[in-house]
Parts: C-alpha cells; sequence; structure tokens
C-alpha cells in the first residue's frame, strides 16, 4: 500500500504492508528511533508521536492509516520552539529522564500543557499515567510538566498564570 503523509515537516512517501505498525515504519525504514518500542501493545506509552497533533501510540497505529496525516516524531519536534519551552521546564523541576522514556514524557508534556495550558490534577494525572515510568516520582514528572507549562505560558503570554 501506498502512504504519504507529512513527516516532522517533510512530505513521505513509500509502500507498507497492511499489517505493518506506524512504529516499525518509523524505526526501520525511516531510521526515526526516538519512539521506543516497550510493551507494543499500547500500554507503556513509550512509542508516543503526535499524529495530528494528538499524543498517539506508534504501536497502535497501522502505517496505512497516517496517509494525508500530519506526524511529528521527537527528531522532528526537537527543532521546534515548543521544545525549549519542555526542555527548561523539566530542567527547573530536576527531572532528567532516561533515553528510554525522553520522548514520550517530552511529547506528552507538550500535548498535556497544549490542550490545557494551565494543567489541572486531571491533566496532571492523565499525562504522568500516559508514560510507565517507575524510576521517577510523580512529583517529578508532574512539576516538570506544569513548569513547561508555566515557561510556555510565559513565551507566548508575558506572564506565568
Ligand atoms: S510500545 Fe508500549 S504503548 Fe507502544
Ligand atoms: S523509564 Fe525513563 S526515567 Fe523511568
Amino acid at each position: 500500500m501506498r502512504v504519504s503523509f507529512l513527516l516532522n515537516g517533510d512530505k513521505t512517501t513509500l509502500n507498507v504492508q497492511p499489517n505493518t505498525r506506524l512504529i516499525e515504519v518509523l524505526r526501520k525504514d525511516l531510521a526515526l528511533t526516538g519512539a521506543r518500542p516497550g510493551c507494543l501493545y499500547g500500554t507503556c506509552g513509550f512509542c508516543a508521536i503526535l499524529l495530528d497533533g494528538e499524543l498517539s501510540l506508534s504501536c497502535m497505529i497501522p502505517a496505512f492509516r497516517v496517509n494525508n496525516c500530519v506526524v511529528t516524531t521527537i527528531e522532528g519536534f526537537m527543532e521546534t520552539r515548543d521544545f525549549r519551552d519542555i526542555e527548561i521546564g523539566f530542567h527547573r523541576a530536576g527531572s532528567v529522564p532516561c533515553k528510554f522514556c525522553a520522548s514520550a514524557k517530552v511529547l506528552t508534556t507538550h500535548w498535556a500543557i497544549t490542550s490545557h495550558p494551565t494543567p489541572d490534577s486531571d491533566t496532571l494525572n492523565r499525562a504522568v499515567n500516559a508514560v510507565q515510568c517507575r524510576c521517577t516520582s510523580y512529583a517529578r514528572f508532574s512539576n516538570a510538566i506544569r513548569y513547561s507549562a508555566e515557561v510556555r505560558r510565559k513565551r507566548l503570554h508575558g506572564r506565568k498564570r
């Protein structure tokens, strides 16, 4: 099957098998290894990407499904100014994700603070629980999200709240 989509700002076209998952295409065909294969059944969150701006699990998406869509992986996101907000937020919180979960935590944070510029406890719960990390405390990850949101609000609106 032929699939065309916008990947990190570049038009991308390739042939895929009907049963191929997006994570396989990203990692094997396109050498974008930021989305990590963890459980491969939609639980751990490590394979997160943005699909048309929505946080999505690339292990659960058939590759053909992204035809005419916009896909952003951590590699593309790191080129944006939005990434810098999150980098600063994590630094302020003293949160240093490992290589396995970093891309998922960054994209999850972006999704959380884009949909909820002042994230409430429900948003923080959903974001923290979206990535199955057993080695960072809830407080540290949620603080990283809150600080990232502060940085984003200040950059966009010149204020913290
Ligand atoms: S690899 Fe675990 S949710 Fe995709
Ligand atoms: S899984 Fe990466 S810091 Fe916990």
